[in-house]
């Protein structure tokens, strides 16, 4: 039979006994503080032993993953050295609660073996605790066991214990005689590897207490445990249960990485303690466990050290073990499907154990050799605690490996002297260790060595939402000379997160007072960098205090960056959702996705909607450390996608936003003052940015606008008193030249008649300007006729003056000479005598037209 079917013919059998067949509970137990792994069949139903518990069947089967390297049961000793203990194993199991009892279970078990499997009856030998003639009579009765194959044996071995405390109880075992003849009724108990113990029956009725009272329970139980690997061996006629299917592919392939033949003593020991050993860590791996220095993590560990140590017998000198994992996975995976799984992960966590192990190990090994050698000179056998203490702190060997490797040369060691060296050691490091934080700041992740007392690591607190100031105790410490590391057990200094930026503020101690010039995190702690040496010492009190003005600013934009993200889903819609935020104290900036560019109005109304709540007054709500769930229940925003702790703050302005948030905030929105859009834009593609201001932001906002209307009024005022000059510049300038052109014209005038006649062009800008020139040409030419022409806007303008004696004594009239000039010139107007104006629409001709004037006045006189 193959060890699938051996396993299926099991379980088949006690299920057409009305067992109902379980799963193999993780044999790392995440629920039982008395076990670093799962031992036995039985401790899944450890409960309902205690009848603390119950399931819905009385009758179970399973075949249940056990690990056996520390505690009660732990036969680490044996592993490898002999062909049937290992540190994992299956182990088959029947039970009943507070059904069936020993009568059932005895008759079952020889049925099993006999009738099923057909193993030979002389074969096989019944044990019963001393005190257990109900058994004891049973053997004889329900089966038909050879009566002198019936042995009593003491509590030692058939008074069946889960732990130090728990259920227990008296029970039996079935052994198997594989001695040539069939003589080993002598070897029972005896620890020989041809008679084995196969099976044990055992009857729980009592709970161990830790007082070591034996307690009744309330009812009788059947916990049968067989060893899988052995019963394998045994029905598949192997002499070690390394023969069997479970173990020869996984030898094979170490066969197969190390190069090496399955032949020799010690490469078999080796060999078999590598495949025991990865078999273990695949499935301890696997189910959860992690190696490391304390209890489960420190027994993994230990495994792998020994494995890579029988490694080197083999000649291994780089990472192996981890490729044995592949094997593993490949012979038990179809049963425990966790294994394949997970075998990557096992893969990777196994390999770089082996690579932390290996830069120890060869070194450690030579001085291990140094050891021996010094003591053979010296006649000893007994390695000092203090060497085995070395090898331990220097080199990584864990004391039972150097107890395997002394015992190997016929030496053993002072263990009891190690142990002392080693409580020593931790109480030494109990009282400051110098640890290494990997933290993330300003400038990146950076690790710094701080000498931090162990139970003080986790006590750290943030008071930053309460307070701006505190007294701190100095929890850790690393002083430079030129910088001051701190982590305080509270702090109301705030780090960068979600957004909102590092606070500021000082940190005093022996009245020196320093900068707080970075903060640093890691997932516990918060380290202050001072700029400068603060004379303080672990232990001692020193004062934090946060820029105040500076922290209120930044509480003012984030309350208000919660506010406008509730008003931008209001006015452009739900669909909007926040894509990053900057809280500064000078100015918030707020990243959504919308995906047009909302109008003037719009911007307008989100703005008026923030200043509402604002002005509102309303009490800002922080729901600290509250369950998720009850978060979610409240109608906190979330998004898809984010992650959420389990516990989270929440900020509510009631009525308008409720959202989850870490930051610090305002308490009343009162406090925020007032807000103010400054831009609005594009960033990515259905990404937009606000970026605005609150507080004294817009006080400043206002300020700013206002010197600069100031500015422009005053700049305006200017500019109209320069007009003004250089309008009366032009004038008295225009003046200059006109009367410069009157002169000349004057100068140029002709006497017809006896009638002095002026007349040209001039330049003027409109109708009354060349009527005041007509006038002063009238006053300048004493006796006579005026004519002055101009172009205004591409029309003529003509303007004509006759002084009192012309008109009196020659009948001269201003009306009808410009009248009849401007006739010719398409065109008409006229006046009194004394001053007369007309227009006219040809241009062209007002040079010709004025040009023949005298000549046309003087015969308009004649007529
Ligand atoms: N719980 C019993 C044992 O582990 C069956 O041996």
């Amino acid at each position: 039979m193959t060890s699938a079917e051996i396993r299926a013919s099991f379980l088949d059998f006690f299920a057409s006994k009305g067992h109902r067949i379980v799963p193999s509970a993780p044999v790392v137990p995440h629920d039982d503080p008395t076990l670093l792994f799962t031992n036995a069949g039985m401790n899944q139903f450890k409960d309902v032993f205690l009848g603390k518990g119950t399931r819905d069947y009385t009758r179970a089967a399973d075949t249940q993953k056990c690990i056996r390297v520390s505690g009660k049961h732990n036969d680490l000793e044996e592993v490898g050295r002999d062909t049937y203990h290992h540190t994992f194993f299956e182990m088959l199991g029947n039970w009943s609660f507070g059904d069936y009892d020993k009568r059932e279970a005895i008759a079952w078990a020889w049925e099993l073996l006999t009738d099923v499997w057909g193993l030979p009856k002389e074969r096989l030998h019944a044990t019963v605790f001393t005190g257990d003639d109900e058994s004891f009579g049973l053997w004889t009765e329900v089966t038909d066991i050879d009566p002198t194959h019936v042995h009593r044996f003491g509590e030692k071995d058939n008074f069946w214990e889960m732990g130090d405390t728990g259920p227990c109880g008296p029970c039996s075992e079935i052994h198997i005689d594989l001695t040539r003849d069939g003589s080993g009724a002598s070897l029972v108990n005896a620890g020989s590897p041809f008679v084995m113990e196969i099976w044990n029956l055992v009857f729980i009725q009592y709970d161990r207490r830790e007082d070591g009272t034996l307690v009744d329970l309330p009812a009788r139980h059947v916990d049968t445990g067989m060893g899988f690997e052995r019963i394998c061996a045994v029905l598949q006629g192997k002499s070690s249960n390394y023969d069997t299917d479970l173990f020869t592919p996984l030898i094979a392939r170490i066969e197969e990485v190390t190069g090496r033949p399955y032949r020799g003593e010690d490469e078999q020991v080796a060999m078999r303690v590598i495949a025991d050993h990865v078999r273990m860590l695949t499935f301890a791996i696997a189910d959860g466990a992690v190696p490391g220095n304390e209890g489960r993590g420190y027994v993994l560990r230990r495994i792998l050290r020994r494995a890579a140590r029988f490694g080197r017998k083999l000649g291994m000198t780089e990472p192996f073990i981890w490729r044995i994992v592949e094997a593993v996975c490949a012979t038990m995976g179809a049963v425990f499907p966790e294994i394949v799984a997970r075998r990557n992960l096992v893969e990777r966590i196994v390999r770089a154990e082996e690579e932390s192990f290996d830069a120890t190990l060869g070194r450690g090994l030579e001085i291990f050799e140094d050891i021996v050698r010094r003591m053979k000179r010296s006649n000893t056998i007994v390695m000092s605690g203090e060497d085995a203490f070395k090898l331990y702190d220097t080199f990584g060997f864990p004391i039972d490996l150097t107890a395997l490797m002394a015992g190997e040369r016929g030496l053993t060691v002072d263990v009891k002297r190690f142990e002392d060296l080693l409580f020593e050691q931790k109480e030494r490091s109990r009282s400051v260790t110098r640890s290494r934080i990997a933290i993330a700041g300003g400038a990146g992740a950076e690790e710094i060595d701080l000498d931090i007392r162990p139970q003080d690591i986790s006590r750290f607190q943030f008071v930053g939402y309460d307070r701006m100031e505190t007294d701190a105790e100095v929890i850790g410490l690393r002083r430079t000379g030129e910088r001051t590391y701190l982590v305080l057990d509270q702090t109301p200094f705030y780090v960068e997160s979600g957004g909102q930026v590092d606070d500021t503020g000082t940190i005093s101690a022996r009245s020196t007072d320093l900068p707080v010039v970075g903060l640093l995190k890691n997932d516990r702690n918060i380290v202050h960098v001072l700029g400068g040496d603060l004379p303080v010492e672990l232990g001692e009190t020193v004062h934090a205090s946060v820029d105040a003005e500076r922290r209120r600013a930044i509480m003012r934009n984030h309350t208000a960056t919660h506010i406008l993200h509730a008003a931008l889903r209001s006015v452009l819609g739900e669909h909007v959702r926040q894509a990053g935020s900057l809280v500064e104290p000078s100015r918030l900036r707020f990243d959504f996705s919308h995906y047009a560019k909302p109008s003037p109005e719009e911007l307008a109304e989100i703005e008026d909607l923030v200043n509402g709540v604002i002005l509102d007054a309303r009490r800002v709500v922080h729901h600290r450390n509250i369950p998720f769930e009850e978060a979610k229940k409240m109608g906190a925003l979330m998004f898809f996608g984010e992650k959420y702790g389990d516990r989270v703050n929440v900020i509510e302005v009631p009525g308008w936003s409720m959202e989850f948030c870490g930051g610090t905030h305002v308490h009343n929105t009162a406090e925020i003052g007032l807000f103010k859009i400054l831009s609005e834009g594009s960033i990515a593609g259905g990404t937009r940015r606000i970026e605005g201001v609150t507080g004294e932001g817009v006080r400043r906002y206002l300020a700013d606008l206002h010197k600069r209307l100031e500015e422009q009024k005053n700049e305006s005022d200017d500019l109209r008193e320069r007009i003004r000059r250089l309008e009366k510049e032009i004038a008295r300038y225009r003046l200059e030249r006109t009367a410069a052109r009157l002169d000349e014209l004057l100068a140029q005038g002709i006497v017809r008649d006896g009638v002095r006649i002026v007349s040209g062009r001039v330049d003027a800008a409109d109708m009354e300007e060349l009527k005041s020139l007509g006038d002063s040409l009238r006053g300048k030419i004493i006796s006579g006729v005026g004519v002055l022409g101009t172009v205004i806007d591409g029309k003529v303008a003509l303007v004509c003056v006759v002084t009192d004696d012309c008109i009196r004594e020659r009948g001269l009239s201003a009306g009808a000479i410009v009248g009849s000039l401007a006739r010719k010139l398409g065109g008409g107007g006229g006046g009194r005598p004394h001053l007369a104006t007309a227009g006219g629409k040809d241009a062209a001709r007002l040079d010709e037209v004025l040009a023949s004037a005298p000549d046309d006045i003087i015969a308009g006189i004649r007529k």
